[in-house]
């Protein structure tokens, strides 16, 4: 393998005249755990769908293990295991939890070639038996069969995280994962995120608020800033930046 696992190369997104990222350089390497924090509005959403293919930057280059995948659809990029969270939104509300996590385990048995056609729940006893297994893992055995619009708040986050980890990407990106939860969902999220990755060697980029879950699960940090990264290193390194006890002492109160 030549290179990082995954890098960003000089990174620019405008949206019109509003440049959200400037030359944003990163990289992830295999087993990594890069924790991108900024205060919000950073763009660090934004970088996210860059890196997932969600958004093609304005300017500069995605690389993952030596090849430039900046032009490669989002779904592509799934196949090749960046595997993006999915948001809210894209949680099927009307939708048991058990189909929510069927329909993710068809999508990658779509990409790996073994169904023809587009996504549609067949619900073979494969399927059914590992989306089980999956929400079994994540604790929802008993929300099996609800409805994801009548699922709390902090169990659907865990849901998410089931529908992610359904794809079995070998990068997990997850958007401020325990935005929303009470302390003690928090920290179960944190282990089990922790132990999910440790026990199937997936690495991770991931943005989170609270600095519990940043020193917890991160080995790399990156500040983003106005959609620059000013700081990046390990999170010792960061914590003790001036710059970054500036950035969020002086502005940002919850982190
Ligand atoms: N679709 C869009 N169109 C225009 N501006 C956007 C869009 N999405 C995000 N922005 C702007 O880009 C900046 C970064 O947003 P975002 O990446 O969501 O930041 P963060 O995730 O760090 O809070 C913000 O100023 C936001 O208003
Ligand atoms: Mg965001």
């Amino acid at each position: 393998m030549t290179g990082p696992f995954l890098s960003a190369e000089r990174i620019h997104l405008d949206y019109g005249q509003i440049k959200v990222l400037k030359d944003v350089s990163l990289t992830l390497e295999e087993g990594e755990r890069h924790v991108i924090i900024g205060p919000n509005g950073a763009g660090k959403t934004t970088l996210f769908k860059v890196l997932s293919g969600e958004l093609r930057p304005t300017a500069g280059r995605i690389v993952m293990e030596g090849d430039d995948i900046s032009r490669t659809a989002g779904y592509q990029r799934v196949r090749r295991g960046v595997g993006r969270s999915f948001q809210v939104a894209r949680v099927f509300h009307e939708m048991t939890a058990l189909d929510n996590v069927a329909v993710a385990v068809e999508a990658r048995q779509s990409f790996e070639g073994r169904k023809p056609g587009f996504w549609r729940i067949s619900a073979t006893p494969e399927v059914i038996g590992e989306a089980t297994r999956m929400l079994d893992e994540l604790g929802l055995a008993n929300l099996r069969d609800t409805p994801a619009s009548a699922i709390s708040h902090g169990d659907r986050k865990r849901l998410e995280l089931a529908m992610s980890l359904a794809l079995r990407p070998r990068i997990l990106m997850l958007d401020e994962p325990t935005a929303g939860m009470s302390p003690t969902d928090r920290t179960a999220a944190v282990k089990l995120i922790d132990r999910i990755i440790r026990e199937n060697g997936i690495s991770l980029i991931l943005t989170e608020h609270d600095m519990g879950v940043v020193f917890q699960l991160g080995t790399r940090l990156s500040v983003l800033n106005y959609g620059e990264l000013v700081v990046s290193g390990t999170p010792e390194e960061v914590r003790r930046n001036p710059m970054v006890r500036e950035i969020y002492l002086g502005r940002n109160a919850h982190a």
